[in-house]
């Protein structure tokens, strides 16, 4: 199994950004040990994360047939991209939406998403293991799925 997990733009501050919100750790460290879980599953993980939309529409459209599922904190565009909601519909890879905050429990603006009616599953408020368990739950269906 091929899993590709997508970081939009500010979580590279991750580990100094707001850590009340978002944790102490950094991103490198959160998928240092995502990637441990992904060798114990006998999966294979690759990891993008950019600032720029451009940029994650384009890693996107790359992965068409060649990762079976995306896991993906869009963070800001989560509220605003139609174009990233579009991208992963024209390439038909199945995703999960992962947030670290409680999106719900923060400022209106933010309990909208361009993503959540299309994602396999929405996880939030579980910080970093919230990716753990996306890559869970999506290894268990993908498995499912090759019977
Ligand atoms: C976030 C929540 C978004 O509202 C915010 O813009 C982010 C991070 C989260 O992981 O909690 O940048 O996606």
């Amino acid at each position: 199994l091929k899993i590709l997990v997508l970081n939009g733009p500010n979580l590279n501050m991750l580990g100094r950004r707001e850590p009340d919100k978002y944790g102490t750790r950094t991103l490198k460290d959160i998928m240092q040990s995502l990637t441990q879980s992904a060798v114990n599953l006998n999966v294979e993980l690759s990891h993008f994360q950019s600032n720029s939309e451009a940029e994650l529409i384009e890693h996107i459209h790359a992965q068409y047939e060649r990762v079976d599922c995306i896991i993906f904190n869009p963070a800001a565009f989560t509220h605003t991209s139609i174009a990233l909601r579009d991208a992963l519909l024209s390439v038909s890879i199945p995703f999960y939406e992962v947030h670290l905050s409680n999106v719900y429990a923060r400022e209106p603006f933010r309990h909208k998403s361009y993503f959540s009616d299309v994602a396999q599953g929405v996880i939030c408020g579980l910080g970093a293991l919230g990716y753990e368990a996306a890559l869970m739950a999506a290894v268990a269906k993908l498995r499912k799925q090759d019977n």
